[in-house]
């Protein structure tokens, strides 16, 4: 079982100690693993965390606490909101290089992982296929959040879900368009718009093809909450009526410059400009996880526009990693 996560109804109540042990020790790898409840449990509980930080109110609830910190892939938002996050909740946290562990050399990642587990309270990771993040849950009895693999990004997608609710409110029944590749963002969006009600048009070209596991489960969720999550090829479709606009790179890192040119190709008709932000409410968002591509998925008058809360959503990683680790860490 790589997923020791969350049995039990979570109860209604705002006092991390009080709700904690629910998911104590537990893994936080993907909302696929969650149920809508967990997840806006966890939600409500960063926005509580940003209401501590603003009015400057010390929350060192896990003093004492060591957490592994192991980055495979470059990092400027996760890596620095999960340092704050845990200096202001008394964790300390150990950074790790692969290049500098016996990793790099072949050992074998059930050891490394058992290991790690040997020495610290948690492990923060952000790897390359998902399946890494499952294995060291397999492995360690500590819990193990994820940072970023191919097909999850759960601390983005927390951090997006508290900036439509501080925004829009209450976030049921509105639209968000999405349009990038059908990577981890994508699919972390989509699960979470299916699980709070947000109807979901990612626009992107026919060929591509989201994971059919996810997609299935996206659209179980959908069935109860009454979304409707959409792929659809024809972008000014997908624009209107949207209250928010998500963007997100077209490619990824690690392609070959080939993969890379086809994709920019495709993608090239799917760039969000003022033209095609005018093609959504007035009111709408514009959300992006970060970094963006300026001048290809995304102008720069966009993500310099009033209608641009993509900074607000980077500080949001910090008070949603807060949450998580508050909630999986073991006192
Ligand atoms: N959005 C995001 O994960 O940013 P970083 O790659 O900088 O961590």
């Amino acid at each position: 079982m790589f997923l020791r996560v969350i049995a039990g109804p979570i109860p209604d109540r705002k006092d991390v100690q009080e709700v904690r042990c629910n998911f104590q020790g537990k893994d936080y790898l993907a909302f696929k693993d969650m149920s809508p409840e967990e997840l806006a449990f966890v939600t409500k509980l960063a926005l509580d965390f940003k209401k501590k930080w603003t009015a400057r109110e010390p929350h060192e609830y896990f003093r004492g606490q060591v957490w592994a910190a192991l980055f495979e892939k470059n990092s400027t938002r996760t890596r620095n909101a999960l340092e704050r996050a845990a200096a202001d909740l008394g964790i300390r946290l150990v950074y790790l290089r692969p290049d500098e562990m016996q990793m790099t050399r072949g050992e074998p990642l059930k050891d490394t992982a058992r290991i790690l587990d040997r020495y610290f309270d948690g492990l923060f990771i952000r790897t390359f296929g998902h399946e890494i993040v499952e294995e060291c849950a397999a492995w360690m009895r500590h819990p193990v959040i994820n940072g970023l693999t191919s097909l999850a990004h759960p601390t983005q997608g927390i951090a997006d879900i508290m900036t439509i609710q501080e925004k829009k409110g209450d976030c049921r029944g509105l639209k968000l368009c999405y349009a990038g590749n059908l990577y981890n963002v994508a699919y972390t969006t989509m699960i979470a718009c299916a699980s709070f009600g947000i109807h979901m048009d990612l626009a992107c070209p026919t060929e591509l093809v989201p994971n059919a596991d996810l997609w299935d489960e996206t659209q179980r969720r959908a069935a109860v909450s009454g979304a409707r999550i959409r792929l659809i090829q024809d972008f000014d479709q997908a624009l209107a009526g949207a209250d928010i606009v998500y963007g997100m790179s077209h490619y990824s890192m690690g392609q070959s410059d080939e993969e890379v040119s086809h994709l920019k190709a495709i993608f090239a008709p799917y760039q969000i400009t003022t033209e095609a932000m005018a093609k959504a409410k007035p009111d709408a968002l514009f959300m992006h996880c970060l970094p963006a591509h300026r001048g290809e998925e995304v102008t720069d008058e966009v993500m310099e526009s009033p209608q641009s809360v993509i900074f607000d959503e980077g500080e949001n990683r910090m008070h949603a990693i807060k949450a998580i680790l508050s909630v999986v860490a073991v006192s």
